[in-house]
C-alpha cells in the first residue's frame, strides 16, 4: 500500500505540495470515487485517474507516438522539445525512453518505454526487427536502385544488410517509395538514398515490427499500447498467425496491416 500523494509524486504529477493541492482540487479519483486525502492508501490494483485519464500504475509502460517535426528524441535538450515534453501529462512517468531515435525532422512511429529488456531485443541486430518508412525525395530511381538496396549498400568499411524498396512513383524530379530496412544506424534511410542519388524531403516511420502506426493517433498524439498491440511488438505474435486465428478485426483495425497503412498514406497525398 502506498500514499495516494507519494504514488502521484512517483508518477510525475509533481512536487508533494503541487500533487496535494491536485488531490484538494477533486480532479484525482481513486476507484471511481473523488479522492478526499493526499493520506488515501492505495494499492497495486487501484484505478486512480487525473483529470479523467487513467494513470497506469503497471510496472512496464508501452506509449506509441506519431512523432511530429520539430521535437527530438532526447531526454533533454536546450533548444528543441523532446518527444517526452509532448507527452500527456499523466504519461509523463520517470524512467522513460525511446526504442532508437527518429531525427527531428522525421515523423512517425515511435515507441517510448521503460522496459529495457524489449528496447534491447527490438534494436539488437540479431532480431532484425524491420522498420517501414514513407519516403519522398528529390531525384529519380534509376533502374538498379532496387537491386542496390537489395544486394546491402556498400556502408563505411562494411556493407548494411538488405533492405526493401518499393516504388511508389519515380517523376522526372520527385520520388515516393517506401523503405523497409532491419538495423537503425544514424541517418540510416536519408543516407542510403542519397548514396542512389536522391534527397529525402519527407521521411515517416510507418511500421516498427509487427506494429503499424495505428491511424487513431494524428501526429504530435500519443497513447498506451494496447494489449494486443504490446504482445504484437513483443512478437508474440504476428499479424498472420492473428489472421489465422481468426482475429481479422484485431489485424485489420488495431495492429493495422502495412499494406493498409500505406494506401491511407496514398489517398492522403
Ligand atoms: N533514417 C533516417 O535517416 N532518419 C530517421 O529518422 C530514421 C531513419
Amino acid at each position: 500500500m502506498t500514499r495516494l500523494d507519494k504514488f502521484l509524486c512517483d508518477e510525475g504529477f509533481g512536487a508533494r505540495k503541487e500533487v496535494k493541492a491536485l488531490i484538494k482540487s477533486g480532479k484525482v479519483k481513486v476507484n471511481g470515487e473523488t479522492a478526499k486525502s493526499p493520506e488515501t492508501k492505495i494499492d497495486d490494483n487501484a484505478a486512480v485517474s487525473v483529470n479523467g485519464a487513467e494513470v497506469k500504475t503497471q510496472s512496464s509502460i508501452y506509449i506509441i507516438m506519431n512523432k511530429p517535426k520539430g521535437v527530438v528524441c532526447a531526454s533533454r535538450d536546450s533548444l528543441h522539445k523532446t518527444v517526452f515534453d509532448i507527452l500527456p501529462p499523466e504519461m509523463k512517468k520517470k524512467d522513460l525512453f525511446t526504442v532508437g531515435r527518429l531525427d527531428i525532422d522525421t515523423t512517425g512511429l515511435l515507441i517510448i518505454t521503460n522496459d529495457g529488456d524489449l528496447s534491447h531485443r527490438l534494436l539488437s541486430p540479431k532480431h532484425h526487427a524491420e522498420k517501414e518508412y514513407y519516403v519522398e525525395g528529390k531525384g529519380k530511381f534509376n533502374p538498379n536502385s532496387k537491386e542496390i538496396f537489395e544486394e546491402g549498400l556498400p556502408w563505411g568499411k562494411g556493407r548494411l544488410k538488405p533492405a526493401r524498396l518499393e516504388v511508389i512513383s519515380n517523376d522526372a524530379e520527385n520520388v515516393k517509395a517506401s523503405l523497409t530496412i532491419t538495423e537503425g544506424k544514424f541517418h540510416q534511410v536519408k543516407r542510403m538514398f542519397y548514396a542512389v542519388g536522391i534527397e529525402v524531403t519527407e521521411l515517416k516511420r510507418v511500421r516498427f515490427g509487427g506494429l503499424c502506426l495505428p491511424p487513431d493517433i494524428e501526429e504530435g498524439e500519443a497513447r498506451y499500447l494496447t494489449s494486443d498491440e504490446e504482445a504484437v511488438l513483443k512478437g508474440k505474435f504476428e499479424l498472420h498467425t492473428l489472421l489465422s486465428e481468426g482475429l481479422r478485426d484485431i489485424a485489420e483495425n488495431r495492429v493495422q496491416p502495412f499494406d493498409k497503412a500505406m494506401a491511407e498514406i496514398k489517398e492522403n497525398l
